[in-house]
């Protein structure tokens, strides 16, 4: 798809207006301007977008929702995103903002709505009422490339455009009033000036490495373990997520359908995947779930198996100048709380905000303050998923001490209000500012 909503302009026209958009949009000079290479092709965007993963998709659906015109540059095809078997689990806010932005339909119908999650230890299941402590909140199953598929849906229905495909992107200017986007299409290289950049575009993306030495810190932690991650077809073996502790190491069961399972084990941080049979697999699985009453795990064909790594990490501040990050390349989460994608949207509901407050009503505030806003939220978040992945994982340096120490804290989540609330409130989705 690709589908053109402003017209090509020539390299000096677009300096031009360069000018005066920068004029009228800040008082005094812009900074130095740089004159396009002859042969460029070179259009404009009120915001330029990296990436096409959910926070650069929706970040375009909420702007056009509100007047303004972006293009997202894609260094992947469009069935790439659509396939790409990532995130699972909805939280409420992330549900309703497609619901009220009339992307939901799809969700409607295929979400699984969850009211509450297992967590499973010493042999037995502990069930998290996330509904009953959270004044009926749910988080709903539904994949990450189906969200992705609705949203470029939708940016196609608008006439909004995607270069997919994009190579070589490089962003620049955004330090001053004249930000660019430039990459090669075709062989071709084009250039998409714009108002703003928003880096959406995950963590190996351009868009954060790109800020000038000395802006960012960098806050990080990796963990001395992995998920295999498989997908099979089998009816999932219980109805709600089941998170386990066991000495072994932590497992964990969702679904993508009432047909497909989506199962995890904790692995090493660099497995070979090809270590792991099928029969292996099953194996650990078995024996990571089992409980004494007799629980059966389903098995059935492995259509697709991956390993991820486990990290925390955070950049701040999350912009500079005209460039804003969102989503994972800002920060990352391990995926134990279930919250990569969920932040993502919140960071770029912010940005959109900030975004409409400016081209509504000319003031900066919004935008100035987006990293205060959107880090308060990310903090929140790290910790939770740092907390769920402490208290699920066997650690390197596993002794008996901390084996013990885990289950007393589980026991004492799962049996007590004011830690099973904290827990159910996080996970459905803290509240937007
Ligand atoms: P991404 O999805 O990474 O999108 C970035 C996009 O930018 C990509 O399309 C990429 O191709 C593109 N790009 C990269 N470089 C460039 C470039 N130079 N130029 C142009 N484009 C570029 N989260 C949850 O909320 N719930 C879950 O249940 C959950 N489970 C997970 C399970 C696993 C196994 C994994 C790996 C992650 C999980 N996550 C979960 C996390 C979630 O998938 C991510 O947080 C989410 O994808 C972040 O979205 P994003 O748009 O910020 O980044
Ligand atoms: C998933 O379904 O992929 C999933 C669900 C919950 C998690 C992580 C992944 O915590």
């Amino acid at each position: 798809m690709t589908r053109f909503s402003m017209g090509l302009q020539t390299g000096s026209e677009l300096l031009f207006d360069n000018v005066r958009k920068a004029m009228s949009i800040e008082q005094g000079e812009p900074e130095r301007l740089r004159l396009p290479d002859a042969g460029t092709v070179v259009r404009k965007a009120q915001v330029g977008i990296v990436g096409a993963g959910p926070a650069g998709l929706m970040l375009s659906h909420l702007l056009h929702r509100d007047g303004i015109d972006s293009v997202i540059v894609e260094v992947r095809s469009r069935k790439y995103i659509e396939e790409r078997n990532r995130a699972g689990m909805l939280e409420q806010g992330t549900v309703d903002l497609m619901i009220e932005t009339g992307i939901g339909e799809r969700l409607k119908r295929q979400g699984l709505v969850h009211h509450g999650i297992e967590l499973r230890f010493k042999g037995r299941g502990h069930r998290i009422d996330l509904s009953g402590l959270t004044d009926g909140k749910t988080v709903t199953i539904y994949p990450q490339h189906e969200v992705v598929k609705d949203l470029v849906a939708a940016r196609a229905a608008a006439s909004g455009e995607i270069v997919f495909e994009a190579e070589d992107v490089i962003v620049h200017g955004y330090d001053g009033s004249a930000p660019v986007i430039r990459f090669r299409k075709h062989g071709e290289v084009q250039e998409l000036a714009c108002d703003f950049i928003a880096g959406c575009d995950g963590f190996h993306g351009i868009c954060r490495q790109s800020f000038p030495a000395g802006v960012l810190t960098l806050y990080d932690r990796i963990y001395p373990f992995g998920w295999l991650g498989i997908l099979a077809k089998a009816p999932p073996s219980s109805p709600e997520l089941i998170y386990a502790n066991h000495e072994r190491g932590f497992a964990l069961q969702s679904m993508r359908s009432p047909e497909i399972s989506r199962l995890y084990l904790q692995c090493a941080p660099n497995e070979d995947i090809n270590n792991w049979s099928d029969d292996r697999i099953w194996n650990e699985l078995e024996a990571r779930f089992a409980t004494h009453d007799g629980w059966r795990l389903n098995q059935g064909p492995i259509i697709d198996r991956g390993i991820t790594e486990m990290h925390s990490f955070v950049a701040e501040p999350m912009q500079f100048g005209r460039l804003f990050l969102a989503g994972d390349a800002a920060h990352i989460v391990p995926p134990t709380g279930a919250k990569g994608l969920n932040l993502a949207i919140a960071d770029v509901r912010v940005l959109a905000r900030g975004l409409s407050e400016f081209y509504r009503s000319g003031s900066q505030e919004w935008l100035d303050r987006y990293t205060e806003v959107c880090l308060r939220r990310v903090w929140k978040v790290q910790h939770f998923s740092w907390w769920m992945t402490s208290m699920l994982h066997r650690f390197e340096a596993h002794n008996a001490f901390d084996f013990r120490r885990q289950l007393a804290e589980l026991e004492y989540v799962t049996s007590s209000r004011a830690p099973s609330q904290s827990l159910a409130e996080n996970y459905v989705g803290l509240p937007m500012e």
